[in-house]
């Protein structure tokens, strides 16, 4: 399906002329009114190139694979509302694409997460929140560091992610196969690391350690304490 041909523009029976980002309808004054389902947009984080330990060519290629995910997540949901009113949500194609989902909308938002955790130009606060919180969880602020760049080295293609469990408050590091596989339910992303061969194969080769070490110097640690609940 075109991205160009969607206008996006639904007519529904709703009581407000919000501007919603989902497909929620409501039958409330009967009064006709223009709903918007806007699109995922890509951000851009040009800002980031000159970071130190990242070619700009990387970074380039990163942001338009980021990119791909962003067109791909608003096809999948396009075409998914599209199969709901045409009745065919029995189809194979309908359950396919539902898989896709996941997959697509976390390729999306977790290079969100990472491009935004990137760019540090400090080093973690360690009086600060989350470094005691860190220390909590794992005894110090270098046996958190050493778990994570553990997880990252780890073979297979995904994501480092440090979560905080939304009931406990407790920090524990989850690696993420691919963009979907064992995030955390009820748990809040703090920090990111990318770890699929794109993100630093052109200037790292197989060394990916030493990938690890730059993603290290330019973490903004104020972006990751900010997440902290
Ligand atoms: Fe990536």
């Amino acid at each position: 399906m075109s991205l160009d041909r969607r206008d996006f523009l639904k007519i529904t029976l709703i009581g407000s002329a919000a501007i919603l980002t989902g497909a929620a309808e409501s039958a409330t004054a009967g009064v006709k009114k223009e709903v918007r389902v806007m699109p995922y947009a890509a951000k851009d984080y040009a800002k980031l190139i000159g970071m130190e330990g990242f070619s700009e060519t990387l970074l380039k290629n990163h942001f338009t694979l980021y990119q791909g995910y962003v067109t791909n997540t608003n096809k999948v949901l396009d075409t998914l509302d599209q199969m709901l009113k045409d009745g065919k949500t029995g189809a194979p194609e309908f359950a396919e694409l539902k898989r896709r989902l996941g997959w697509e909308f976390n390729g999306m938002r977790l290079h969100e997460y990472y491009f935004e955790n990137l760019g540090g130009k400090s080093g973690l606060d360690k009086g600060g929140k989350l470094a005691k919180k860190l220390a909590e969880g794992f005894g110090s602020y270098e046996a958190w560091e050493k778990d994570f760049k553990a997880t990252g080295t780890m073979r297979g293609i995904g994501w480092v992610a440090l979560y905080q469990d939304n009931q406990s408050g407790r920090l524990i590091n989850f690696w993420i196969n691919e963009h979907d596989v064992s995030h955390p339910s009820g748990c809040s992303l703090i920090l990111i690391m990318d770890v699929f061969e794109h993100a630093f194969m052109l200037d790292y080769g197989l060394k990916r350690a030493d990938y690890i070490e730059a993603f290290f110097k330019n973490i903004d640690w104020r972006a990751a304490e900010a997440r902290l609940k």
